[in-house]
């Protein structure tokens, strides 16, 4: 057994985390969250390191999506039931063009820390510490608001837990029920996303309809009637991961109890930084971005750190380069993953190396940005005879305008109609299934070339 403890993150430097005033209350806080329930069991977070190891040979394939920052007051059971709605809407258009298992992932119930890219901010001259997520401070532009509050991880974790909670009731309570499909259909305005949707659940209502006659419905088979569906955040804030880490009885070891796969962001990811300190000696499946700074030699510490065991489904690598650079990063990071011999799973994320600001002054993404860096990852995949397992977005269920583009072209005058985000900007439901869309197609193009090579 290791030496590992859950505290040694610690004496390693640390970066992009507060600086709590009130020691005092800080403690506090940690104390409690120590003595409340973890949110998730251990046998789940192993069972998803199960489907991501079958997503890193190609045998699944990864469906991560959420809100860039979970906010407390845009927390209701509307906006949570929107985005599990919308995000299967697009594992089953994955799913039909993948021909294989979906794995279903919300940046959800715990996505609460955000890494920034400055310290401070200036607004008509003032400078005011930069907001870092709800679980740290507030997103309003005054000096008290911005003060770290070590109490707004209760009201996180509250929040998680209920989300969790509606998240899990969704999945195996009916909603998510695939006989239902075309039901999840109804709500959507554009006209274009749902006759392609509508016709692919056609298809599978036939399957669904041969089956039944068959014996097999929602009665007899649990898959027909439930979904797996995770949760996943930025392991950013240590205090609150470190109280929310359980030794699993079964196993002997220790679980990060706040979400099943947690991951660690490109700005704090040094190799021997706190964050990998705390990542490293946890069960649960780790996420690690990959971004144009990362070089092969910290690739392979990292891996090294992180997966000594080179077990599957432990380590995915989310590649986020920006459209037109995956391949002059990419490349170099999967040779050293092929020089290692390690077990990855490879998603891309094309949401935060896809960031500008608009004419209008708004951050945004243009969605043939966010389309092409999609398109370039499954190519430098394809070249290097290696396997695009999954995607990764910054989605909502919610009809904002964050992003431009799609097949409704959200403009940039268009961005302050319903721009909510409170960190990065979001797909909305339309955007987000356009996409689904677009990356089923690489995936039915890869299932045909993968067909050819083996029929020569
Ligand atoms: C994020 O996923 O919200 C994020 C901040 O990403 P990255 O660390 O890749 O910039
Ligand atoms: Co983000």
């Amino acid at each position: 057994m290791s030496e590992w403890q859950k505290s040694n993150w610690r004496a390693k430097p640390r970066v992009q985390m507060p600086d709590y005033t009130d020691p005092d209350a800080l403690a506090a806080v940690e104390g409690q969250l120590s003595n409340y329930p973890p949110l998730v069991f251990a046998g789940e977070a192993r069972r998803l390191k199960q489907h991501l190891g079958a997503a890193g040979r190609g045998e699944a394939f990864l469906l991560q999506g959420g809100d860039c920052a979970e906010a407390f007051d845009q927390f209701s059971a509307d906006a949570i039931r929107d985005t599990f709605k919308v995000m299967l809407q697009m594992a089953m258009v994955l799913t039909y063009g993948a021909k294989v298992p979906v794995v279903k992932v919300g940046r959800m119930a715990g996505q609460f820390a955000k890494p920034r890219s400055a310290p401070t901010e200036v607004v008509d001259g003032v400078e005011l510490p930069s907001y870092r997520g709800d679980i740290i401070n507030e997103l309003a532009f005054t000096p008290e608001a911005r003060i770290p509050d070590p109490r707004k991880m209760l009201q996180a974790y509250t929040q998680a837990a209920a989300t969790l909670n509606l998240l899990r009731a969704f999945s195996t309570g009916g909603f998510a029920d695939m006989t239902r499909l075309h039901a999840w259909t109804l709500g959507f305005a554009d006209e274009q996303n749902v006759q392609k949707y509508s016709e692919i659940a056609d298809r599978i209502q036939d399957a669904i309809d041969f089956m039944a006659a068959a014996g097999i419905n929602s009665d007899t088979t649990h898959e027909i009637s439930t979904v797996e569906f995770y949760t996943s955040h930025e392991s950013l804030l240590l205090e609150y991961e470190e109280a929310l880490t359980r030794l699993d009885s079964t196993s002997g070891n220790w679980l990060a109890g706040s979400g099943h796969m947690i991951w660690i962001g490109d700005r704090t990811r040094q190799p021997d930084g706190a964050h990998v300190e705390f990542c490293s000696g946890v069960l649960n499946p780790i996420g690690l971005k990959c971004g144009p700074t990362t070089t092969a030699e910290d690739l392979k510490v990292l891996m090294q750190k992180l997966n000594p065991e080179n077990e599957e489904g432990r380590l995915t690598l989310i590649a986020r380069f920006g459209a037109g650079k995956a391949g002059e990063h990419l490349p170099r990071l999967i040779k050293a993953v092929k020089e290692e011999g390690a077990n990855v799973t490879w998603v891309c994320d094309p949401m935060h190396g896809n960031t500008i600001k608009s004419a209008t002054g708004y951050k945004t993404r243009p969605f043939d940005s966010v389309l092409r860096e999609v398109r370039d990852f499954f190519a430098v995949h394809q070249a290097e005879g290696t396997i695009p397992g999954g995607v990764h977005f910054e989605m909502t269920g919610q009809d904002v305008t964050e992003c431009t583009g799609g097949v409704r072209a959200v403009t940039e005058e268009d961005l302050s109609d319903r721009y909510h985000t409170a960190c990065d900007p979001r797909l909305n439901a339309s955007q987000s299934l356009e996409l689904a869309f677009l990356v089923a197609e690489e995936l039915t193009n890869l299932r045909g070339s993968r067909k050819d090579r083996q029929a020569s």
